[in-house]
């Protein structure tokens, strides 16, 4: 069946089960943005726009310099984002070829962009943003190493730096029916961002209650 005709989600489920079923949570993501750079697959949460819930936040805080950090940060809309907003913006993300389309497509970016694994963080990450975002990554891992990654993503906020996290909430979901990824996020999980110095500020549910928005700090 050509690539053209199969459904880019289904495509996703297959990649990351046979992935699991070897172990691996994080093994479907480069062969999908590899496949994607060679026609052969779309990678299914690539919209083309930024956030709308960061785009909203960050329109009132501009960066002015400060460190910001996204997470698995796929086709970059919103470390580009923050870095137009006045953020120091370091992004990364698990696959090399993500990072690669990303350079492809924003050449002239002042983003560092870096290939990095969020379930074995570079040192130089720890306490060390001002402002750090999380959307949709978590979830697209796997509850078994839920609770590592959200240790590692809470240990790169800085003293008195911000945390926004922003996932489909499990609540909206059936989950008797559903198959990841992804995997959304139940409120515990949500809260569970604050811990080892980190609180939470704000937590909504927002997009009709599909979405948690929350935001942290240390
Ligand atoms: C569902 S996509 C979301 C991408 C982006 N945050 C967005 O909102 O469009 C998840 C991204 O996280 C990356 N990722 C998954 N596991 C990761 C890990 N352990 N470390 C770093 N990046 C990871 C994937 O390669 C993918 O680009």
């Amino acid at each position: 069946m050509p690539h053209d005709v199969i459904d880019p989600d289904e495509d996703a489920r297959r990649r990351a089960e046979l992935a699991l079923a070897a172990g691996d949570p994080t093994g479907w993501f480069e062969p999908l943005y590899a496949a994607a750079e060679a026609g052969q697959a779309v990678v299914p949460w690539f919209r083309g726009e930024p956030s709308r819930e960061l785009a909203e936040w960050v329109a009132g805080r501009p960066g002015d310099g400060r460190r910001a950090l996204v997470v698995g940060c796929g086709m970059a809309d919103d470390a580009e984002l923050l870095a137009a907003s006045g953020y120091e913006t370091t992004a990364f993300d698990v696959s090399p070829s993500a990072i690669k389309a990303v350079l492809t497509r924003f050449p002239d970016t002042r983003v560092s962009y870096r290939t990095a694994d969020l379930l074995a963080p570079p040192a130089d990450f720890h306490h060390a943003f001002d402002l750090v975002v999380e959307i949709l990554t978590v979830q697209s891992l796997p509850k078994e190493v839920r609770d590592a990654a959200i240790a590692s993503v809470a240990g790169f906020v800085a003293p008195g730096g911000t945390l926004v996290v922003g996932a489909v909430a499990e609540e909206s979901i059936d989950l008797d029916t559903w198959s990841g990824p992804p995997w959304p996020l139940n409120r515990a999980e949500v809260e569970s961002f604050a811990r080892d110095g980190v609180t939470l500020t704000e937590l909504q549910r927002v997009r009709d209650d599909v979405r948690w928005w929350a935001e942290f700090t240390r």
